[in-house]
């Protein structure tokens, strides 16, 4: 075993965790964050973005041991103290940018990162910020017209 000692969600924790164990594990098993989703496990589907020191991650390519030291953020993370939604969530919810909901912890994450290095983007680079989160339901306008929504908001 080996000890990591991790920020998640603004919430110092100190863990054993096996060499082996993936971010996503540990922050869906060892933390309880059931949110971050698993959705191909070869770093394909975006489903398990979240933040790893304010980058873009998506947690299933990186072990938890290498984000020792490290502050991470999950969706769970990103309301407000208040309960009060992020732009982007508040977004989605207005803009319809989810159907079943499975991609869509991952494509928050992705979009807050997006709008963070780069707050005014055009549609184009919506779209080229989020082509490594994959949706199987959308078809993908809506979640580019939430983001572009976030962004003017
Ligand atoms: S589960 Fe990580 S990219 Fe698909
Ligand atoms: S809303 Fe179903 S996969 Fe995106």
């Amino acid at each position: 075993m080996s000890q990591v000692s991790i920020t998640v969600n603004g919430e110092p924790r100190t863990d054993d965790v096996e060499p082996r164990l993936l971010l996503v594990h540990y922050l869906r098993d060892v933390c309880g964050l059931r949110a971050t989703n698993v959705g191909c496990d070869t770093t394909s589907c975006g489903a398990c973005t979240v933040h790893v020191d304010g980058e873009s991650v998506k947690s299933c390519t990186v072990l938890a041991v290498q984000a020792d030291g490290a502050d991470v953020t999950t969706v769970e993370g990103l309301a407000g103290a208040g309960g009060e939604l992020h732009p982007v969530q508040a977004a989605f919810r207005a803009e319809h940018g989810l159907q079943c909901g499975f991609c869509t912890p991952g494509m928050v994450m992705a979009a807050a990162a997006l709008l963070r290095e780069n707050p005014n983007p055009s549609e184009a680079q919506v779209r080229e910020g989020l082509e490594g989160n994959l949706c199987r339901c959308t078809g993908y306008h809506n979640i580019v017209r939430a983001v572009l929504a976030a962004a003017s908001a």
